[in-house]
């Protein structure tokens, strides 16, 4: 008889008997994927594993601290925290084009994560939250040769150049039987049904050129939106939404002054399969509330927008 409670325990047995005495090392992203796979592996064989942890600088606001809140200090998770968005930031400086984003945020995570699994040199297993659907996909994209419209490599080429056996625990399960996983094991349901990020991050969320001072700004006026969704409960009605951030000067009135400020967009979508999307149709007042909001209290945007493309023609990402 099937149940999530003997599913964990035969998951469990399953990479004890798989790892045996050896180390495991896994990239912890934050995503649902990622840490269910660390909570399933850490039940399974503790310290033996170590997730690294790779800050670039693109997460969302306060990402970094509830990732080593809830793997270190809750579940008692090894991780290294890496923190190396100064070195995301200058490879990106000057780059304007999203495909060459994506190659250089793809790139540096590899060699980040390569050196520090040099300081784990007892490490035999590079751990993956690859799932049934990815598994599907990327099988039908190598016998098609599908063209693909974005480049979505998150972790491409890490267990070539790695030479680790591969240890992928949630390869048979389909997105809500990872839920239900990872809900079993103990993680807290804001993670386990939070909203897909893409790898890149908050390079793809800032149109033309990464600056610091944009992924600041577009990090406060994301959290202020995804608040308010929450708290009027839309944010479980809709599939994906966040903030774009417009690198463009529009011109605002402030008390006797005028102003001559950043524009954001918000992208709010419903969607099953992230292959064609609608986008939401949130209440006026709830729109009003986040524009107010954002723009009170993150100085330096003046003006926000709402995306009422849908997909296709439009993508769900702005890059
Ligand atoms: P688009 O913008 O192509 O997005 O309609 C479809 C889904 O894919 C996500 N996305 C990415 N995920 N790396 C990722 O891991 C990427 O480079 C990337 N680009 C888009 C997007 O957030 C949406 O869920």
């Amino acid at each position: 008889d099937w149940t999530m409670p003997n599913y964990v325990d035969e998951a469990v047995a399953k990479i004890r008997a798989q790892v045996g005495q050896e180390e495991v090392i896994l990239g912890l992203s934050g995503g649902v994927d990622s840490s269910v796979a660390a909570a399933l592996i850490h039940r399974a064989i503790g310290d033996q594993l170590t997730c690294v942890f790779v800050d670039n600088g693109l997460l969302r606001l306060n990402e970094a601290q509830q990732v080593m809140e809830t793997f270190s200090r809750h579940l008692g998770v090894k991780v290294i925290h890496v923190d190396a968005a100064a070195q995301f930031m200058g490879c990106l400086k000057g780059i304007t084009g999203p495909e060459q984003k994506r190659k250089i945020i793809g790139r540096e995570f590899v060699e980040v994560f390569q050196a520090e699994s040099q300081k784990l040199p007892n490490a035999k297993w590079l751990a993956q939250g690859t799932i049934y659907p990815d598994v599907v996909e990327s099988a039908g994209a190598k016998t098609k040769k599908a063209h693909t419209i974005k480049s979505h490599h998150n972790v491409g080429g890490l267990p070539e150049t790695l030479r680790l056996k591969l240890l992928e625990p949630l390869r048979e399960l389909f997105k809500d039987e990872v839920r239900e996983l990872g809900i079993a094991l103990g993680l807290p349901h804001e993670m386990v049904y939070r909203h897909p990020f893409p790898g890149p991050g908050l390079g793809v969320r800032i149109l033309g050129e990464v600056k610091q001072e944009f992924a600041d700004l577009l990090r406060r006026a994301d959290a202020i939106f995804i608040d308010e969704l929450r708290a009027a409960g839309w944010y479980e009605k809709t599939s994906q939404a966040f903030v774009v951030f417009l690198p463009v000067h529009s011109v605002g009135v402030m008390g006797d002054g005028r102003t001559y400020e950043y524009v954001v967009a918000l992208r709010a979508v419903e969607t099953s399969d992230f292959m064609t999307a609608t986008w939401a149709e949130l209440p006026h007042d709830l729109l009003g509330r986040i524009s107010n909001r954002i723009i009170n209290e993150v100085r330096g945007i003046n003006r926000v927008v709402y995306d009422i493309s849908g997909k296709p023609p439009a993508t769900i990402e702005w890059e």
